[in-house]
């Protein structure tokens, strides 16, 4: 079964493994990450059979009149890729945060994206989505270039 889910503190145990096994095993970064993705921003789960597959971390941007989120960052564990997780999980959260924005009274208006300028991979999956490229920053990574997507939500 496929679910996605909103993370929390109980899920901390589950993201320290996915960062160990997919991004980097260090142990001690690996908590920190946990702790970003429950603590400091809110995190959507995806969970096929009860693995953990992806995961999407947002945040809003200023204050709710403006109408902004922005995707801080989104993943998919290597297996899993190309079979629609990280479209379902950008699909959910749109859907979720729209309808959190007008039941309370405010438009859900633009979703933000920084990227590294190099990735081509999120470059055509959020191109695929209706995002669109916006800005270049110069050096904004330690290695290369920030660029910034958007998608503005029509109303
Ligand atoms: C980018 C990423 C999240 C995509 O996840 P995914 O679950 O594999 O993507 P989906 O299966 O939902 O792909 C949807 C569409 O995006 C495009 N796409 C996704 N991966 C692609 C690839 N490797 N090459 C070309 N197009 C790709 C395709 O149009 C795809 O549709 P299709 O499979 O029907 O052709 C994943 O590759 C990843 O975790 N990359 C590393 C982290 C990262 O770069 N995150 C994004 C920056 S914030």
């Amino acid at each position: 079964m496929f679910e996605i889910r909103v993370a929390t503190e109980l899920d901390r145990a589950l993201l320290v493994k996915m960062y160990l096994e997919e991004i980097n095993n260090d142990s001690e970064r690996a908590e920190r990450f946990a702790q970003d993705f429950i603590e400091h921003f809110k995190t959507l789960l995806a969970l096929q059979d009860g693995q953990l597959c992806g995961t999407l971390t947002w945040d809003r941007r200023g204050g709710f009149d403006d109408g902004v989120v922005e995707i801080v960052a989104l993943g998919v564990n290597k297996s899993f890729r190309r079979q629609g997780v990280a479209k379902r999980l950008v699909t959910y959260f749109i859907q979720e945060t729209s309808k959190f924005y007008s039941e309370n009274g405010y438009p859900l208006r633009v979703i933000i994206i920084f990227m590294e300028g190099e990735n081509e991979v999120a470059r055509k999956f959020y191109s695929n989505l209706g995002f669109t490229e916006e800005a270049r920053i110069l050096k904004l990574y330690p290695h290369d270039d920030g660029v910034i997507w958007t998608r503005h939500i029509n109303h």
